[in-house]
């Protein structure tokens, strides 16, 4: 048995992921998130007391990490300011947790040796013509376009040096984008389907037009495993599901799902700087460490999705007025 630290263990895909943990293997797991409007504790009630232990604290106060570090025997990283539309609002949150969190986790993984996974985003590597017959791969340049992207793409930088300088035993994967249970009301699928429950119509940015390449959560959980397990230090995992879809398809997909004209949405101001496009090529992940996913089925995974939000508005209600008057205030 391991004892793994999680930072961001109360956000979407860290939650989902010490979900996976207790269910699949007998590792201990200590959380370790500053709870900030994203972390949801309720996100990890249920699991058992003697498996999950529960750290507030925030990834950029050292002395509190370096004690977490030198009880752990590998620590996963998920923390992050993880919202492209926050950073272009305000980009400073994204600076401190991204790059500076970043870093004194390095500095304490430099310190006491410790096996250190980092979760970071497709979004490094910039954006993809709609017909471009290649998909990112491990090798493609780094371009990031948003405050939020570049920060995710300089805490890669920052772990890729403190494995070359000072020999930490890191690696890193960048996974395209998670949908599933515990998901902010913030983001596009949950923001559509808690419209939806609502009686808001859904918000679609542009044309909508732009790809997106879905996964569910637990799929990226057990990659992470995976990766934990089986990965070469110092390398670098592209993590998808070939799951691509456009943003106008998914909205309808959720429309007809839960009993709507698949029309009744409402097209609103774009983002500013909008990737048009993400595609991910994992075969390294699946020829080399013998990873596949396991849901195979967008429309079945969004389907099992829609339900979970039907049957726990008391764990997305709370945010939902705020979240939509951030967005109104904007013309989204
Ligand atoms: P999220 O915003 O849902 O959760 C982030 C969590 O980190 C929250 O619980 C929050 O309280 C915590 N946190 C934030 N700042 C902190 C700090 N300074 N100290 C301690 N805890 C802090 O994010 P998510 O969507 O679950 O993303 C998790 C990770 O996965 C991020 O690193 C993100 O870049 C990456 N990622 C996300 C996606 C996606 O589709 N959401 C895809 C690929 C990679
Ligand atoms: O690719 C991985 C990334 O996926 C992660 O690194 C990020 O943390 C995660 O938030 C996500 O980034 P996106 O910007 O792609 O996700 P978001 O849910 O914000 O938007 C998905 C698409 O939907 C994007 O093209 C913008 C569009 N959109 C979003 C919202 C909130 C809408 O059309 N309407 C909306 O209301």
């Amino acid at each position: 048995m391991s004892r793994l630290l999680v930072t961001g263990g109360a956000g979407f895909i860290g939650s989902n992921f010490v979900h996976h943990v207790v269910g699949n293997t007998d590792h201990h797991v200590t959380v370790l998130d500053a709870l900030t409007y994203a972390g949801n504790r309720a996100s990890l009630a249920g699991l058992p007391e003697d498996r999950v232990a529960f750290v507030h604290g925030d990834i950029t106060d050292a002395a509190l990490v370096d004690e977490l570090f030198s009880e752990a025997d590998a620590v996963v990283h998920y923390a992050a300011e993880s919202h492209n539309d926050n950073s272009l609002h305000d980009p400073r949150p994204f600076l401190d947790t991204n790059i500076v969190g970043t870093y004194t986790l390095l500095e304490a993984a430099r310190k006491h040796d410790t096996r250190l996974h980092h979760i970071s985003t497709d979004e490094v590597y910039g954006d993809l013509e709609l017909d471009d017959p290649e998909r990112f791969t491990e090798n493609t340049p780094y371009n990031p376009s948003s405050p939020y992207s570049s920060t995710k793409a300089g805490s890669d930088l920052l772990v890729r040096a403190w494995v070359r300088s000072f020999g930490v035993r890191a690696t890193i994967s960048n996974c395209s984008n998670n949908y599933g249970p515990f998901q902010h009301v913030e983001k596009f699928i949950p923001r559509q389907i808690t419209n939806v429950i609502r009686g808001i119509r859904p918000k679609l940015y542009g044309a909508g037009e732009n790809v997106r390449d879905w996964i569910h959560a637990d799929d990226h959980s057990s990659a992470v495993l995976t990766i934990l397990d089986k990965g070469v230090i110092g390398e670098t995992y592209l993590i998808g599901a070939d799951g691509e879809r456009n943003n106008k398809d998914v909205v309808e997909l959720i429309l007809q799902i839960m009993g709507q004209p698949a029309d009744a949405y409402d097209h609103v101001t774009d983002r500013a700087g909008h990737d048009l496009r993400y595609a991910i090529d994992s075969t390294k992940l699946r020829t080399e460490l013998g990873w596949a996913p396991s849901f195979g089925d967008f429309e079945s995974g969004l389907s099992a999705t829609i339900e979970w939000y039907r049957d726990n508005e008391s764990w997305w209600a709370p945010s939902k007025d705020g979240v939509e008057a951030f967005y109104a205030e904007k013309g989204q």
